[in-house]
């Protein structure tokens, strides 16, 4: 049974692409939590964006930042989390996150996935091909799932979704209505 604490902050994982950063947003804003993205997170403590540090310093070094940064965000409570598409990839990462939170995992077909993507300048959409990118999208799926405390279909707008995380409790799958 998965349970949540009325403090404890809401966590958004998924592939690039899956909502997660408008779906918290509008969470924050319904739930007047504070809004953390750690993209954004990361950007300001590097005063560099996402791109530029994947180009300059390289990929490794970008998910060093990720994890330092992750174990200052969750000093947080009762805020939204948007992390990025690969921060759960990382075990520590998941640990930090369900210290002080539960994650929902925003579930989407990768075709849908990747029209949304696919014109953006992320830095793994310009450096992958289509099919790299489902690769890495099947691959990172069960990782996901896995270290979810909820998961939800994220075909849907986004403003059900929130509905239906704040009414989250006792189920892992949850099901938006009909
Ligand atoms: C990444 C996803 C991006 C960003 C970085 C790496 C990934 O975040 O953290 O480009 O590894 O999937 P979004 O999922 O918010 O696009």
């Amino acid at each position: 049974m998965t349970t949540m604490k009325e403090n404890f902050n809401i966590v958004l994982c998924g592939f690039m692409g899956c909502g997660k950063t408008t779906v918290g947003q509008h969470l924050s804003a319904i739930t007047r939590r504070k809004f953390i993205d750690t993209d954004e997170y990361i950007e300001k403590k590097a005063s560099l964006t996402v791109s530029d540090i994947f180009s300059t310093y390289g990929e490794a070094y970008f998910r060093e930042l990720e994890k330092t940064c992750l174990t200052e965000i969750t000093q947080n409570f009762n805020s939204i989390i948007a992390t990025g598409g690969g921060t759960v990839i990382d075990k520590d990462n998941v640990s930090s996150l369900k210290s002080t939170g539960k994650i929902f995992f925003l579930d989407a077909p990768f075709e849908e996935i990747f029209s949304r993507i696919s014109n953006s300048n992320r830095p793994l959409v310009k450096t992958l091909s289509k099919d790299e990118l489902k690769n890495l999208f099947e691959a990172r799926r069960g990782i996901y799932l896995n270290c979810a405390d909820f998961v939800l279909d994220a075909h849907r707008f986004h403003k059900e979704i929130c509905d239906v995380i704040l009414k989250s409790k006792d189920t892992r799958h949850l099901t938006l209505p009909n």
